[in-house]
Formats: C-alpha cells, sequence, structure tokens
C-alpha cells in the first residue's frame, strides 16, 4: 500500500510507549505519603444493605481513612446524563460487586486486605438479570423508542424473514487500568491525574463529590493506556475517591484499580437482543424493515441513551429501505451498568441487519454480495429511517473495487468447489460493508476548543480539550499545526490535557477527536497567522498585495522572507500577542430524539471487508484465513495512523465476534473475570493474509483537510468475519439452510451452529 511518506508521521510516543518513557498514571512518581485505595463490596447481588460493620476495617494495619455515601460532602450522585449512578452505594446495593466502602491505606496491598475485613448483610432481593426479563416486567432505565418512517411507497413484498440474534458485551481490556492521582494544593483546590476520555465529566463530579466550584478542580491527562470508551464515564468514581480522599487526609491518594476489580466493578459493551422482520420484493430490494434492539443497560441510565440510540441509527447500516419501524429498549438489570465501547452500540445494530441480509439472501437465493449492493443508499433512494439524506454514495464503488481486488467472486467459487470436496472442513466467505454517521449524537458535544502559545524562540504548544489514548489525536493535532504553521514537528510540542487550559471539554469519543479538536487547532493557527499578516505589513513593511506564505520554517511575502522565529521574536518586541484561544463547533446537526427526525451527522465513514474462514465442523474450530479491507478516511491526516487505526479497531471487532465471551453465573456474577478466562485476540487469530488500504477520496464536507474520522468505523469490518463463518457453518450443511449463530462465534457456536446446518440438511 502507498504510504504517503511526509503525512505517516509516527505516533508522537511511539518511541516512548515501548521503552517506558512515555508515562502513565502509575508513572507518574508517588509524591511523599501518598495513600491508595481500594474498594470494598459485599458478595450478595442486591437489596438493602442491613448491616455494615466496619469496625475491623478501619483499625486494619495501614489504614488512615475508611468511607462511605454518608461521607460524601456534596452530592453521592455521578450518574453522567442521567442521575442513577451513586459514587458508594446509597443504602442499597444494586448489583455484583458494588462498591459500598472505599479504604485509603499506607501501601495497596494493606488497602485490599481492609476492605476484606467489612461485614455487610443485604436483605436479598430477586435479581432481574437479563433484558427479557426487564421487557417482562416493563422495567427500563429510560423510556423505550421507536422511530417510524415511511415514505408512501407501496411496493409488494415477495419475501420475508424473522430473526433474532443475541449479541454479547465486550470487556475493554485497555492495557492501562482505570487510574486516578489527586493531589491537594493550596486553598483546599485540588489537582486530578486521571485516566480518563472526559477530563472536563472528572473535574465536574470531583467538584461536585467534594461540593466544590469547578474551578478548584483541575484536572490533568497526558495520555491513557488506552480507552476504548470505558474511561469515558468509568473513570469518574476512581478519580472522584481518590480525590475525596486527598480532600479528607491531604495526604496525595492514588487510586489504580487492580485488573481484577476493574472487569468486575465497571462497565462494558451492551449486551443486546435483537429481533427483526425484514421483507423484500422479487429483485430482493428492501420494501420494509422492523427491528427491536433490547440493550442490557445495568442498573442505571450511565450512556445508554445515546447507545441504544445509536444502534437505532445503524440498525440500517448503508441500505435503504422505504418502510421501518425501529424500537430501543433500554432494560435494567442487576448488573454493572453497561457503557461506551468503540462504536457506541453502532455495532451491535449493524451486525443485526447484516445477520438480516444474509438470511434475506439464502431465502431469495440471491448472492449476498448482489443482495447488499442492489440495497445501498442512491441517488433517490437516499434517506436514512431517522430522516437524514446521505448524500455522499460511495459504498457500491468501495465495495465492487474490493470485490475485484481480492478476487471475491472467483474465490467463493473456490471455496464451494472446496467445500463439496471436503468432509469436516468448511470454508465460508463473506463481504460486508460499514456505513457509520460521525458526530455527537448529542449536538452540544460537537463543541472544541484550543490554546496555542507561541514562545518568543519561536517554539510551539498546542493544548486542545481531546484526550490522547493511543489513537493518535495529540499526533494528528500537532501535525495541523506544523502543516498550518509550516514548522517541522519538532519545533510543536503537545500540552498534556488540562482542564485549565481549554476548559469545558468534550469527551474525546464518537470518533471525533481530530474533527472536532483539529478544526479548534486550525482556527487558533489561522488567528495568530491574521495576527502575523497584519504585524508584517505594518511594522515590517510587507507587501500589502500579496499573500504570506508559512513553509519550510520560513515566512515569505514576494521577495522578504524571515525564520518564523525571527518573526516571531521580532513580533513580541513589538507586543503583537502570541497566545491564541481556537474555537470549532460543527455546523448543519440537529436531531429531534423523540421523532427520530433529523441530520444528526456531519458525514458518514465508510469501509467495507472481505473475509475468508475455515472451520472445522468436527470441533467448531476456525481459523480467518484472508481479510481484505477497503476503507474511506477521507483525505487521511495521517496514513500511518489511520492504518493502525484500521487494523486495531478491526481485530478488536474481531475479538468481540468470535473469542471474547463475557459470562456470568445464574447469581449475576462475572466469571470471566480475568485474562485467564477472558480471551481477547493476540498475534494468532490475526488474519494469515491481511490486506488493508485506503479508499482515497477527499471529504466533501469541509473537514479538517478533508479528512474522515477512523477511531470507531474500523471495527464494524469485523462482521465480515462474523458472517463468513455463518457461511462455512451453512456449508456444512450443503447451502441446504442458514443456521443461527450468536455473537461471538465462539468455536462451541461454530460447532453447534455446524451441527444445526447439518441436521436440517439431513431433513430436508
Ligand atoms: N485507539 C487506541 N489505540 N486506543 C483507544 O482507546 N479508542 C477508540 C478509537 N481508537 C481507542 C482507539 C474509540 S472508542 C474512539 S471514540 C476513538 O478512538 C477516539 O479518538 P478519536 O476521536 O481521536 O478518533
Ligand atoms: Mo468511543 S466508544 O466513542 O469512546
Amino acid at each position: 500500500m502507498s504510504l504517503q511518506t511526509s503525512r505517516a508521521q509516527p505516533h508522537e510516543s511511539a518511541l516512548g510507549h515501548v521503552t517506558g518513557d512515555a508515562r502513565y498514571i502509575d508513572d507518574i512518581p508517588a509524591p511523599a505519603n501518598t495513600l491508595h485505595v481500594a474498594v470494598g463490596s459485599t458478595d450478595s447481588i442486591c437489596g438493602q444493605i442491613s448491616r455494615c460493620d466496619l469496625a475491623a476495617v478501619r483499625t486494619a494495619p495501614g489504614v488512615i481513612d475508611v468511607v462511605t455515601a454518608e461521607d460524601v460532602p456534596g452530592k453521592l450522585d455521578i450518574g453522567a446524563v442521567y442521575p442513577g449512578d451513586p459514587l458508594l452505594a446509597d443504602g442499597r446495593v444494586e448489583y455484583a460487586r458494588q462498591p459500598v466502602f472505599a479504604v485509603a491505606a499506607t501501601s495497596l496491598r494493606l488497602a485490599q486486605q481492609a476492605v476484606k475485613l467489612a461485614n455487610i448483610d443485604l436483605i436479598e432481593e430477586r435479581a432481574q438479570l437479563s433484558s427479557a426479563a426487564a421487557i417482562d416486567a416493563g422495567d427500563f432505565v429510560l423510556p423505550t423508542r421507536t422511530w417510524r418512517h415511511d415514505e408512501g411507497i407501496e411496493t409488494e413484498a415477495t419475501t420475508s424473514i424473522d430473526g433474532t440474534l443475541t449479541i454479547r458485551g465486550q470487556e475493554h481490556f485497555y492495557l492501562e487500568g482505570q487510574a486516578a492521582l489527586a493531589i491537594v494544593e493550596e486553598h483546599g483546590a485540588l489537582r486530578v491525574h486521571s485516566s480518563t476520555q472526559h477530563p472536563d465529566d472528572i473535574q465536574h463530579q470531583v467538584a461536585d463529590v467534594l461540593g466544590l466550584s469547578m474551578h478548584n478542580v483541575r484536572v490533568v491527562t497526558r495520555r491513557m493506556g488506552g480507552g476504548f470508551g470505558g474511561k469515558e464515564t468509568q473513570a469518574a468514581p476512581v478519580a472522584c475517591l481518590a480525590a475525596l480522599f486527598a480532600q479528607r487526609t491531604g495526604h496525595p491518594v492514588k487510586y489504580r484499580m487492580p485488573r481484577h476489580d476493574d472487569m468486575v466493578m465497571t462497565g462494558k459493551r451492551h449486551d443486546f437482543d435483537a429481533s427483526y422482520r425484514v421483507s423484500c420484493d422479487e429483485d430482493g430490494l428492501l420494501t420494509n424493515v422492523e427491528m427491536e434492539l433490547a440493550g442490557k443497560c445495568g442498573f442505571s441510565p450511565d450512556l445508554s441513551e445515546g447507545i441504544v440510540d445509536r444502534a437505532m441509527f445503524h440498525a440500517m447500516n448503508g441500505y435503504y429501505t422505504p418502510k421501518a419501524e425501529i424500537t430501543g429498549y433500554r432494560c435494567r438489570t442487576n448488573t454493572v451498568s453497561h457503557t461506551a465501547f468503540r462504536g457506541f452500540g453502532g455495532p451491535q445494530g449493524m451486525i443485526a441487519i447484516e445477520a438480516a441480509m444474509d438470511e434475506l439472501a439464502f431465502a431469495t437465493g440471491i448472492d449476498p454480495l448482489t443482495l447488499r449492493l442492489r440495497n445501498l443508499y442512491a441517488p433517490g433512494r437516499d434517506t436514512t429511517p431517522y430522516g437524514q439524506k446521505v448524500e455522499q454514495h460511495m459504498l457500491a464503488d468501495l465495495m465492487s473495487q474490493l470485490a475485484k481486488n481480492c478476487r471475491y467472486t472467483e474465490r467463493q467459487a473456490e471455496a464451494r468447489a472446496f467445500n463439496t470436496e471436503s468432509t469436516n472442513l468448511k470454508k465460508g466467505l463473506a463481504l460486508t460493508p460499514v456505513q457509520f454517521g460521525i458526530s455527537f449524537t448529542a449536538t452540544h458535544l460537537n463543541q472544541a476548543g484550543a490554546l496555542l502559545n507561541v514562545f518568543r524562540d519561536g517554539s510551539v504548544e498546542i493544548n486542545h480539550a481531546g484526550t490522547e489514548m493511543g489513537q493518535g489525536l495529540f499526533t494528528k493535532v500537532a501535525q495541523v499545526v506544523s502543516r498550518s504553521l509550516g514548522l517541522p514537528l519538532t519545533k510543536i510540542v503537545l500540552g498534556a490535557t488540562q482542564t485549565d487550559k481549554v476548559p469545558n471539554g468534550s469527551p474525546t469519543a464518537a470518533s471525533s477527536g481530530s474533527d472536532l479538536n483539529g478544526m479548534a487547532a486550525l482556527d487558533a493557527c489561522n488567528q495568530l497567522k491574521s495576527r502575523l499578516v497584519s504585524f508584517a505589513r505594518n511594522d515590517l513593511g510587507w507587501s500589502k498585495d500579496q499573500e504570506l506564505v508559512f513553509a519550510n520554517g520560513i515566512v515569505s511575502c514576494g521577495t522578504q522572507s524571515l525564520p518564523f522565529d525571527e518573526l516571531i521574536k521580532a513580533a513580541y518586541l513589538a507586543r503583537v500577542q502570541l497566545s491564541v484561544a481556537g474555537f470549532y463547533k460543527t455546523p448543519d446537526i440537529h436531531f429531534d430524539k423523540e421523532a427520530g427526525k433529523g441530520s444528526p451527522f456531519f458525514y458518514y465513514a465508510n469501509g467495507a471487508a472481505a473475509s475468508e474462514v475455515m472451520i472445522d465442523t468436527m470441533t467448531g474450530e476456525y481459523r480467518l484465513l484472508r481479510t481484505d479491507i477497503l476503507h474511506d478516511v477521507g483525505e487521511s491526516l495521517n496514513p500511518a495512523v489511520d492504518l493502525g487505526q484500521i487494523e486495531g479497531g478491526f481485530i478488536q471487532g474481531l475479538g468481540w465476534l468470535t473469542t471474547e465471551e463475557l459470562l456470568w453465573d445464574d447469581a449475576g456474577r462475572l466469571i470471566s473475570n480475568s485474562p485467564a478466562n477472558y480471551k481477547i485476540p493476540t498475534a494468532d487469530n490475526c488474519p494469515e493474509q491481511f490486506n488493508v488500504d485506503f479508499f482515497n477520496a477527499p471529504n466533501p464536507r469541509p473537514t479538517i483537510y478533508r479528512s474522515k474520522a477512523v477511531g470507531e468505523p474500523p471495527l464494524m469490518l469485523a462482521i465480515s468475519a462474523w458472517c463468513a463463518l455463518r457461511d462455512a457453518a451453512c456449508a456444512a450443511g450443503n447451502y441446504k439452510s442458514l443456521p443461527g449463530l450468536s455473537a461471538p462465534a465462539t468455536p462451541e457456536q461454530v460447532y453447534w451452529a455446524a451441527q444445526q446446518a447439518m441436521t436440517q440438511g439431513e431433513q430436508r
């Protein structure tokens, strides 16, 4: 593949990540007398707390302080959007291992030992553990929404399929667990180092919990060792508890969750139960889609409003239907509250329609790729069920190009030939698209600020409120500044994200980090440049008729020129302000959530993947033989980083749909609670052949240098592997029936799917 070398810069911390020079929270040298936090809970699942005896905890070795809900001086509830998330259990326990109290001790080990000494009793109640039970009970964390769409086109449906799909959640498994370090500064103010995607939320939550104003709390985030959505809201309790102990004791306080606690106590990707009825006419064109999507939200709303909405938004992926009815349930269960995870509900909606498309293809006898291509949005068939018009129709070209490049049709025929010869080993193929809407669907979040400081030696610091979690945002924003000011990257330093440098920041999420912060940084650069232009024209007498050009560290205008640093020095002496605040808000987006109508997305990011698998029908074991990806990143800001995002996103999606199986026992306790019993993909699970290419087309929307967001969309390319596994299972029964398959398609599930195909194949 061709990387545009000038832009394909390595990640700004690539070297630091491997040498240890890049600091995570736990690498910050701990100040003297730092205390360590552990959180205590009960083994029971839910009910009223009848006894909470912490006497032994308080007197345990090393313990300096113990807190329960009653010790919170300000607000106890840290719900991000809606209330419902008490920092510590407020008289009731709603799920297994809900934090009831917390301990600060002189070492992490002593804190962990102390929390085991509590005696907590519950008046136990029956736990509601499934979405189905919640629907039966009509018990939801937020009201159900149904979006209806009807273009009044009556075509006769000749084929209908009804189906259901169980979609499991996913553990984030960021390599750096949740962590925060809180330090008391003067006059009761706090500085909190937090591994968070949303420093502004930490600032606001810590202030509320401690009864302070936001201006007394400063949050600093240099980087996360991965976030993946799991540090949008889930970082808050960690930071709040550290801050609470810091305020009470005056000590610096660190709370770094051990992996096991992190897996058990923090929210994950939502499980979804999908059921659908999809109809098409004799050409295979969709006539009507009815879909119900039930998200297992856990005990509180957290971000489930937006997550279930996004499942609904993506329930048609890139396909047009003149008629649709899409319902989203937000089911309350006595489990940890589920949260953002790369794709934010979108992947769950998307896999449901992709499963349905395969079922429709099977029922009509139309080839799955042909059926998909026929149903893509196209001019005149371009309105989504939520009313937004799809303006850029690239998927048909993109998918056809991918199919051609990877010899999809020929390989499909080869696989079929192989399958007639082979008894136990079967091959499967699938090519699936992704069309993912870019913008926060909560419109107000689509804003960003930047602070550009130019020092008088000509070196530059850029700050913004976006956070770096490995995705390369800082690298991209530095490149924007470098390109705009014509400076080498070595002249530009990235400030850690700090709430007092750029306030009121949105979470770094919805893949919009570089779209928003890149534009805010560019705005700051443009303002700086216009100040320098006036200065050069008015004070240096440079031509007013010619443009100033900023390139290669030199500013020139016709025959006149100065090195950037000399121009800056002169501007400083002439008292030109060299610190600039930039700002950006995404134009043209709006959405009415209740009506389900509007234009929530600034644009769509597209892509497609073709995957080929081989399964062993005797064991269910499988291998991913080959994956080809063609992905739309607009005009890439950084092809090296984008390639990493596409590969990484695909593999993370592959983990979700194949090896990562969240298991809960009958009482509702997570039993896949460690790396030993929860399998994330490794190098061994990568496709044996893995080809990734960019579909080069500048974004028609005026985004930062015509690029497109890339953080989340590639995750959904992994749906191709899931569909290919199902195709291989179908081959086991000689293509006589398409078996059901749940997600993840673990070897066990693939085995049962193949068995089902074989038995149904015999019965026909
Ligand atoms: N890539 C890495 N390496 N680590 C991460 O935690 N998070 C993903 C994605 N890519 C993540 C990542 C998620 S969930 C999102 S929303 C985007 O990055 C956020 O960053 P961006 O908006 O700057 O793309
Ligand atoms: Mo990403 S799930 O939007 O943090």
